[in-house]
C-alpha cells in the first residue's frame, strides 16, 4: 500500500474551502491507503501563536478532522509536536538546503511581503520541514491544492540530494496527488480568490460556523449590479457564487439561478439565500459532530496518544536507519 502524507496548518478554524479541497478527499483516501494525516503546529509557530492560542487551534483541527469523517482507526492522525523526529530529520536536511533556493520559493517571498517584520529563519526553512513532514514516512503520495506544488519540488530536491551525498537510493519521491478526477474550486466570499482565512473571516464560511453566522457572510457577499445581456459571461464575484452553488447545492438549484442570470432575471439577494441555506444543510453533520468531540476530552486524549504512537513507528524507524547512513553510530 502507498504511503499517503497530508496536514493542514493549525492558525484556526477550519472552512469550506479546507474541507472541500482537502479534508473530503482524505476521507476517501483512507480506505486505501496508508494515510497520515497531521496537524502542522511546528508549521503555525513561524507567526508566534501564544501558548493558549496554540493549544486551542491544535485542538481545533483536531475536532474538525474527527468531525469531518477521518477515522484514526483507518488513517493516522497525529499531532506534528507529538514526533520530535521531524524536527530532527528537519535539522539533518537544513544542511543540505540553500539559501538562495530557499529565497526563491513563491511562497517565503510572499510572506516578506506581507510580514515584513517577521522575516524569521524558520518561514526561510518552511519548505525543509514540510520535506520532513512527508519523507520521514518515505511517503509518495500528498494530497494538496496547486499552492504547494512548488513545496513538494523542494521536498524531492532534497529527498534526491539526500540520496545523491550519501549515494544511497533512500528516500523516494513525494508527488502531489489528486485523488478526486475533478479538483473542486472553493472560491471566497470577498469577490476576488480562493476562500482563505488570510483575507479575514469575512471572506471564509468555517465548518463550526452556526447558520445565523453563515446566512450572514454568504447575505454580505460581493456582487455586482447584475446582467444587462443575455447570456452574457458571468463576472469573477458571480461566477465564484455559482461555483459555491456546485459545491453544495442539487443540480437543479444551480441549474435554476444559471438560467435566471441568463435571462437577466436573477436577484442576487434570492441566490444568496438559497446558497446560504444550501452551505447551513451541507455543513450540519459536520458542525454537530464539532460540538460532541470537542466535549470528549477523554477521546481526543487517546485519539492523540494513538496517533503519536503509530506515527512514532514509522518515523522512529526512517531516524534510526538515517543516522546510520549520515554516520551516527553507537561506539
Ligand atoms: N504547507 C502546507 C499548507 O500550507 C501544510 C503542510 C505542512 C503540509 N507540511 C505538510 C501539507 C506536509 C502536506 C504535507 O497547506
Amino acid at each position: 500500500m502507498e504511503t499517503v502524507v497530508s496536514g493542514i496548518r493549525s492558525t484556526g478554524k477550519l472552512h469550506l474551502g479546507n474541507y472541500y479541497g482537502a479534508i473530503q478527499n482524505f476521507v476517501k483516501m483512507q480506505h486505501e491507503y496508508n494515510c497520515y494525516f497531521f496537524i502542522a503546529d511546528l508549521h503555525s509557530l513561524t507567526t508566534h501563536p501564544t501558548p493558549a492560542d496554540l493549544h486551542g487551534n491544535i485542538k481545533q483541527v483536531l475536532v474538525e478532522y474527527l468531525a469531518a469523517g477521518i477515522d484514526p482507526e483507518k488513517a493516522t492522525i497525529y499531532i506534528q509536536s507529538d514526533v520530535p523526529e521531524i524536527a530532527e530529520l528537519y535539522l539533518y536536511l537544513n544542511m543540505n538546503a540553500y539559501l538562495g533556493e530557499l529565497e526563491r520559493s513563491t511562497s517565503f517571498k510572499d510572506k516578506v511581503r506581507a510580514q515584513p517584520d517577521n522575516v524569521n529563519a524558520g518561514l526561510l526553512t518552511y519548505p525543509v520541514l514540510m520535506a520532513a513532514d512527508i519523507i520521514i514516512h518515505k511517503a509518495t503520495k500528498v494530497p494538496v491544492g496547486k499552492d504547494q506544488e512548488q513545496h513538494l519540488e523542494m521536498a524531492r530536491t532534497f529527498a534526491n540530494r539526500f540520496n545523491r551525498l550519501y549515494n544511497k537510493e533512500y528516500f523516494p519521491e513525494p508527488y502531489a496527488f489528486n485523488f478526486s478526477d475533478k479538483l473542486v474550486k472553493i472560491p471566497g466570499l470577498d469577490g476576488k480568490g480562493k476562500m482563505g482565512k488570510s483575507e479575514g473571516d469575512a471572506n471564509v464560511v468555517n465548518l463550526a460556523d452556526e447558520p445565523e453566522v453563515i446566512r450572514k457572510k454568504v447575505m454580505r457577499a460581493v456582487t455586482d449590479s447584475g446582467p444587462t445581456v443575455e447570456n452574457q459571461e458571468k463576472p469573477v464575484e458571480i461566477q465564484n457564487l455559482f461555483d459555491l452553488m456546485k459545491v453544495v447545492s442539487t443540480t437543479d438549484t444551480y441549474e435554476y439561478f444559471d438560467k435566471l442570470y441568463n435571462n437577466c432575471q436573477i436577484r442576487y439577494g434570492d441566490l444568496k439565500k438559497q446558497l446560504a441555506e444550501d452551505m447551513i444543510v451541507a455543513t450540519a453533520p459536520i458542525r454537530e459532530k464539532i460540538n460532541a468531540i470537542a466535549a470528549d476530552a477523554p477521546y481526543l486524549r487517546q485519539v492523540a496518544r494513538h496517533g503519536a504512537i503509530k506515527a512514532r513507528e514509522s518515523a522512529s524507524k526512517t531516524i534510526k536507519e538515517v543516522r546510520e547512513i549520515i554516520g551516527f553510530r553507537s561506539f
